[in-house]
């Protein structure tokens, strides 16, 4: 990729990784991702923030050398996991001077993933600056973006804020700003909610801090740089508040056709209630797409046919990521079907332990529905709607 400047002595010097389709083995990459690490040249210093996921290194090191950087006086890491970190061990090969800037936690880290000498370190606290001469980076310690050892660094002359995770998204584009908001929100809003939701409370904090802060530019170390930052701000503000919206997410797994038959008679129940209803066939459907929806709904519809004695794997593969995801909805309920028996409702709501949710009345039929189990679904929609009405204002 091209070195483009930022501003006077700030370069973006990442990798676009376009062709990825899967991070942590785990998150689908509709878009792929980037891996952004900028260079700041100061009168005196030159630092690097944050380098690139191993597999991208030469092109990192091409970067610095397009642009002509023959010293690199201090990585800046602001996260030790590896997409930003993995580089850091070719950085100090081939400038054997640099040094390590990072606060303790981050530091030890580093030591054990990638076996970085402990002299190579140098340790800051929250609030610390380092001086590049002209530039002045300040460090802002943020634990628990995702990790415990997360920071920001804040280049106060040029009002930049390097944001790592935070703020960032899973996109690949040759812009180097946000250009398209909407479709920047959206992956922004993935990546938030795959990754950073069970930390909503630290988030919240951390956003306080940064209000504190003058932002012209924040500079994430995924996806677009935004130089409007409002637009990311008051869309994080809003996923970390306690909204929550009318809205029901049912994920779904039917064998015979009767789980089905429940989920669209039911899909039809909220709908004419006019509360928003989001189904996710989980034999089908990127459990992205799902953790987003996890943000911002108020109910969350588990609904499962009964094999093995239990609920369909995918449902329990789906139940473990949302009680893992911790979202801030209020409700929660199984529908399903069985044949002889079974234990799917205790096992699902068994898994649920992180949920500050209210369990509504589950609606486990045998066999096909009949009228009389439509009515019960209609029961619950009823129920729904009574619980959003209470707390949101429709
Ligand atoms: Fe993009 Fe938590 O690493």
């Amino acid at each position: 990729m091209v070195v483009r400047e930022l501003k006077p002595g700030i370069y973006s010097v990442g990798a676009e990784d376009l062709d990825r389709r899967l991070f942590d083995e785990l998150i689908p990459l509709p878009d792929g991702t980037s891996y952004n690490a900028y260079i700041i040249k100061g009168r005196e210093k030159t630092a690097l923030i944050d380098t690139v996921d191993p597999t991208k290194e030469y092109e990192l090191i091409a970067n610095l050398q397009k642009l002509g950087v023959d010293k690199i006086d201090y990585v800046i890491s602001n996260h030790a996991e590896q997409d930003h970190s993995g580089t850091i061990p070719k950085i100090l090969e081939l400038y054997p001077s640099t040094k390590v800037v990072t606060n303790e936690k981050c530091k030890d880290l580093l030591i054990k993933l990638l076996l970085i000498p402990e002299e190579k370190f140098i340790v800051i606290n929250d609030g610390e600056v380092l001086f590049l001469g002209g530039k002045t980076l300040e460090f802002i310690i943020a634990p628990w973006v995702h990790w415990p050892e997360t920071m920001l660094t804040y280049l106060k002359e040029d009002k930049i804020l390097f944001s790592c995770d935070l703020f960032g998204s899973h996109l690949a584009t040759s812009d180097l700003y946000s250009t398209d908001e909407w479709k920047v929100y959206t992956s922004a809003k993935r990546y938030y909610a795959e990754i950073m939701m069970p930390f909503r409370m630290n988030i919240k904090r951390h956003l306080e801090k940064i209000k504190r802060i003058d932002v012209d530019i924040v500079a994430p170390s995924h996806g677009p740089v935004h130089a409007k930052p409002k637009m990311i701000m008051g869309a994080y503000e809003d996923w970390v508040s306690d909204n929550i919206k009318n809205e029901v997410i049912i994920p779904y797994v039917s064998m015979h056709g009767s789980t089905e038959k429940m989920v669209n008679y039911f899909i039809d129940a909220l709908m004419k209630r006019e509360i928003t209803v989001k189904p996710f066939n989980l034999t089908k459907t990127d459990i992205g797409e799902l953790a987003m929806a996890l943000v911002d709904a108020a109910t969350i519809v588990i609904a499962s046919p009964t094999v093995l004695v239990g609920p369909h794997p995918l449902v329990a593969y789906a139940t473990y990521l949302v009680n893992a995801l911790r979202p801030k909805s209020k409700f929660v309920s199984v529908i399903g079907s069985y044949g002889w028996g079974g234990k799917m409702v205790e096992q699902i709501t068994e898994m649920l332990t992180n949920l500050k949710a209210e369990v509504l009345e589950p609606v486990v039929i045998r066999g096909y529905p009949t009228e009389e189990d439509f009515n019960t679904l209609d029961n619950l929609a009823d129920k729904i709607l009574e619980k959003h009405k209470s707390m949101i204002s429709l």
